[in-house]
C-alpha cells in the first residue's frame, strides 16, 4: 500500500508518497481500499503548520474518504467485504454532544489521516453510503456536508420559509445551499466572485451578494430581509466577518461559528443587544452523519465536485484549495 505523509514540519511541499505495510486487523476493525479522499481547509492548514495544531509526525493528512471494505476483523457486524463506506470524521463520536475525548479522535490530526490507498478504521468509524452516490461524491461528505447539516438542521432547527446567510462559496457553504434548497429555506449567499455567484444561482441560491463590490454586505442583507436580518448565519469567515454577521442576523437569531478564514477585532455588544445565540460547532456525530445520508438519498443530492486530482499528484489539491478558485469540493482520486 501507499500513503502520503509529512515527515517534518517544513510545509506542503515536504509531503511525500511512501510505501507502507498493510495494517493488521483487530476484532472490531475494517480494512478499506480508498477510492477517493476530499480536501478540507483544515487539512491544508494542518500541513502548513502541524506543530501549531499539536499533530504528531510523521503525519498523513485528510479526514474524508470513501472506498470499498476489503476485510473485516472477527467481531465486525456492521459492514462486510464489498460494502461501500465513507469515513467518520470523529472515530469516537457516535451520538450525543461532543467531548474532549471525542475531539482526540479526529482523522487527519491527531489520528492519522486517510490520504492512502488502504486504511483501517473501526466498524463504527465508517458508515455505509447510499447506492446512488459515486465514491468520489461520497468522499466529500464526512466533514463539510456534515458540518452544514449540523448547523442548519441540528443546531439551527431551521424550517421552510426561514432565511440563512451563507458566507462564500466553499465546500461547507455549497453543501448548506443544497440542503437549504431541499428544506425550503431561503438563502443569501455571498462571494468575492460574480462567476461563483452565478454557479450558486444555478444551485438555487435565492439572493446573491458580492462581498468585494459590496463591502457593506450586512446592510444589503438587512434590505433583503426588510430590515429584520436572517434567522441563521453560517459563519465560515470567523473574526473578520463576525461583526457584520452580528448586524445581519435577526433579533433572537443564531450565528453558527465554524470558520477561521479571516482575522479581526470583535465587539460582542450586538450579541447581547439583539439576544443572538452564538454557537460553535465541530463537524458532527456518526448518528447525525447517518441522518444526513438518509436526507441526501431521499432528495438525491449530488455533491458539487469542483475537480478530481490524481493520487500521485495529491499536493496539487492543497495548492488548488489555497488559491480559492474552486466552488464546492476538491477531491483526490485513487485509481
Ligand atoms: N468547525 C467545523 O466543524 C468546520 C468544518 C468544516 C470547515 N470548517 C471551516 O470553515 C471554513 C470554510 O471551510 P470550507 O471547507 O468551506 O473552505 P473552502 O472550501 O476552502 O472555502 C473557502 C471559501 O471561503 C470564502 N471566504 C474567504 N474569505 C471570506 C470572507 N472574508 N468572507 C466571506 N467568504 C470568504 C471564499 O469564498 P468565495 O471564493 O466565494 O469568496 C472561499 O472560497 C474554514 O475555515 C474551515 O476550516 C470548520
Amino acid at each position: 500500500m501507499k500513503r502520503w505523509q509529512l515527515n517534518e514540519p517544513s510545509g506542503l511541499d515536504a509531503l511525500a508518497l511512501t510505501d507502507a505495510v498493510l495494517p493488521t486487523l483487530k476484532a472490531k476493525d475494517v480494512r478499506i481500499q480508498v477510492a477517493a479522499t476530499a480536501v478540507n481547509y483544515r487539512d491544508y492548514s494542518s500541513l502548513l503548520d502541524p506543530v501549531a495544531r499539536q499533530i504528531p509526525l510523521p503525519f498523513t493528512p485528510n479526514s474524508d474518504c470513501a472506498g470499498i471494505v476489503t476485510d473485516t476483523g472477527s467481531d465486525v457486524s456492521l459492514v462486510k467485504p464489498g460494502d461501500r463506506v465513507a469515513s467518520c470524521f470523529f472515530q469516537q463520536w457516535l451520538d450525543g454532544p461532543c467531548s474532549t475525548d471525542i475531539m482526540r479522535s479526529a482523522l487527519g490530526g491527531p489520528l492519522p489521516g486517510v490520504l492512502a490507498t488502504d486504511i483501517v478504521l473501526t466498524e463504527t468509524g465508517c458508515i455505509k453510503i447510499p447506492d446512488y452516490l459515486s465514491l468520489v461524491d461520497a468522499a466529500t461528505l464526512p466533514c463539510a456536508a456534515l458540518t452544514a447539516w449540523n448547523a442548519l438542521v441540528t443546531i439551527g432547527q431551521l424550517k421552510a420559509g426561514d432565511t440563512v446567510l451563507l458566507l462564500g462559496t466553499g465546500g461547507v457553504s455549497m453543501f448548506a445551499l443544497q440542503l437549504a434548497v431541499t428544506l425550503g429555506i431561503n438563502t443569501i449567499m455571498t462571494s468575492s466572485s460574480d462567476d461563483k455567484l452565478s454557479v450558486a444561482k444555478q444551485f438555487g441560491a435565492t439572493h446573491l451578494l458580492n462581498y468585494r463590490t459590496h463591502p457593506d454586505w450586512h446592510r444589503h442583507v438587512l434590505e433583503i430581509t426588510n430590515g429584520m436580518g436572517v434567522d441563521l448565519t453560517l459563519e465560515t469567515g470567523g473574526a473578520g466577518t463576525l461583526p457584520q454577521s452580528m448586524e445581519a442576523t435577526r433579533v433572537s437569531g443564531c450565528i453558527v461559528l465554524i470558520g477561521i478564514l479571516t482575522a479581526g477585532e470583535i465587539n460582542p455588544v450586538a450579541l447581547m443587544r439583539k439576544s443572538i445565540r452564538l454557537q460553535g460547532l465541530y463537524v458532527g456525530s456518526r448518528q447525525q452523519f447517518g441522518d444526513m445520508l438518509s436526507h441526501f438519498a431521499e432528495h438525491r443530492i449530488q455533491p458539487i465536485v469542483d475537480s478530481v486530482v490524481p493520487f500521485e499528484q495529491a499536493p496539487l489539491a492543497y495548492h488548488k484549495l489555497a488559491t480559492a478558485t474552486h466552488v464546492g469540493k476538491i477531491v483526490i482520486g485513487i485509481e
